[in-house]
């Protein structure tokens, strides 16, 4: 038996892989621990995306070095993003690491780190899978919200972006699994389920192109979410994230009457620009995206969308940036992740273009963004008081356990008073008397 921890940085894919290889290690007999000094095993799960996240878990494994001088026993692996983009030369620039292990290696991690802690040598696992073999079903208990990766891997070659080399092709989970997982949580206490793709509107394409013909009938994503919606307890579906290419009239029709399905759509944009948009390989205009938004908008009385920017992207001018905050005021989002451009290796934008926008210019860029959200997202928050919402609840409050606190389906923190006997996956119906830019405080209607 060992102690084992296991840090994650980047998306909501690598938090649902740490949980799984938890799960996994668990079913071992291995015991988890907060405890970097008690922990045998320390597994550090990376991103890619940008160079600040590498940066950030390069000098976190750094750190451990002391740790393993004072217990050479101790087994560190680089697992995620980062390990598969560079495999051995991690192993050369920290060579206290034991493992280095890519996203379609999860479910050997528990035998390398087994082989690990018997003191076989340092080992670089990064082949690329097929098929992601074994217990997919594997989630933390007693959880109201949890995540489930539908499909791995992304075919979009944004050119900016590295995740294509690190994750690889797109591979969709079969439909049946998906369900079946899904009805496992259901009957574990799960209310609220988050559906997890890099790409997830082309959930089956990739497998209906290798089926060709009569066979191209392999279920679709609107497919996967009229399954999932009607397992039954689950009362709230997300998915995350979409692609507007894909995102058709029979998308927009599925997701807006389906009622299980939150009216709350993170659609990454990343440019108003146009010019911008065709360098960045993203396949739509400014237009294109807004009539979306627009199309949805006219099916549905209460809407929030969010989405990612990337500022600073090569060449990116005054006109094509004020392009995007237009394009961001006419949206009128309610909440966004804005990034500044960073070249990775590898990808066509970092091998064509020079990171010609200087670090001040997407500082700049990147705040006046912030600035125009927060005024925006406050507006938008200060536009629910007074309402009558309904929300999923979770448990007591983080900051003030007398207190409880669930999500809106627009995604919203809301807190509240419990009443009677009130349970987390209750739905209740609270009438929204404040609201700040992160949260809404409110009352439950009797
Ligand atoms: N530089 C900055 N942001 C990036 N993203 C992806 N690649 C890069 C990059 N090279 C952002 C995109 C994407 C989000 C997950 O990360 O906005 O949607
Ligand atoms: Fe990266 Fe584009 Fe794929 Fe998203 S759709 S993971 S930004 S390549």
């Amino acid at each position: 038996m060992a102690r084992f921890l296991i840090r994650t940085y980047g998306c909501q894919m690598n938090e649902r892989d740490s949980e799984l290889l938890g799960c996994l290690l668990r079913d071992r007999g291995h015991l988890p621990t907060e405890s970097e000094e008690q922990a045998d095993v320390i597994l550090v799960n990376t991103c890619s995306v940008r160079d600040q996240a590498e940066r950030k878990a390069v000098g976190k494994v750094g750190l451990f070095k002391r740790l393993k001088r004072q217990k050479p026993s101790l087994v560190i692996g680089i697992i995620g993003c980062m390990a598969q983009a560079h495999g051995q030369a991690l192993l050369d620039e920290l060579p206290h690491v034991d493992l280095v292990v890519g996203p379609d290696q999860l479910h050997d991690i528990p035998d390398l780190v087994e082989a690990a802690l018997q003191g076989a040598a340092a080992v670089v696992a990064t082949a690329v899978r097929e098929v992601i073999p074994g217990d997919l079903s594997a989630h933390a208990p007693d959880q109201v919200f949890a995540s489930v990766a539908v499909m791995r891997g992304c075919n979009q070659f944004c050119s900016y972006c590295i995740v294509p080399q690190t994750r690889g092709r797109e591979r969709s989970r079969p439909l049946a699994d998906i369900v079946a997982e899904v009805e496992q949580l259901a009957t574990r206490g799960t209310r609220e389920v988050l559906l997890l793709g890099q790409n997830i509107t082309a959930y089956g394409v990739a497998e209906a192109r290798h089926e060709g013909g009569a066979g191209a009938a392999h279920p679709r994503f609107a497919d996967l979410l009229r399954a999932v919606h009607a397992v039954p307890g689950i009362v709230r579906l997300r998915f995350t994230s979409p692609h507007i290419r894909f995102m058709d009239a029979d998308f927009v029709d599925c997701v807006c009457s389906l009622p299980k399905v939150c009216k709350a759509f993170h659609i990454p944009v990343q440019s108003g620009s146009d010019r911008i948009l065709q360098l960045m390989h993203r396949g739509y205009t400014a237009a294109d995206y807004l009539r979306v938004v627009e199309a949805i908008r006219g099916r549905l009385d209460r809407v929030a969308f969010s989405t990612d920017v990337i500022v600073g992207f090569p060449t990116e001018t005054a006109e094509d940036f004020a392009a995007t905050r237009e394009l961001m005021r006419r949206v009128g989002f309610d909440m966004a992740y804005i990034f500044k451009y960073s070249p990775r290796r590898g990808t066509q934008a970092a091998d064509r273009f020079p990171d010609d926008v200087s670090a001040e210019v997407k500082l700049q860029r990147n705040q006046l963004l912030l600035e125009d959200l927060e005024g925006s997202v406050a507006a938008r928050n200060q536009a629910r008081v007074g309402q009558c919402i309904e929300v999923l609840v979770e448990g007591p409050s983080r900051r003030n356990a007398a207190r409880w606190q669930g999500r809106s389906d627009t995604s919203k923190v809301v807190i509240f008073d419990p009443v009677g006997t009130l349970a987390p996956g209750a739905l209740v119906r609270v009438t929204v008397e404040r609201a700040t830019a992160h949260s809404l405080f409110g009352s439950i209607v009797p």
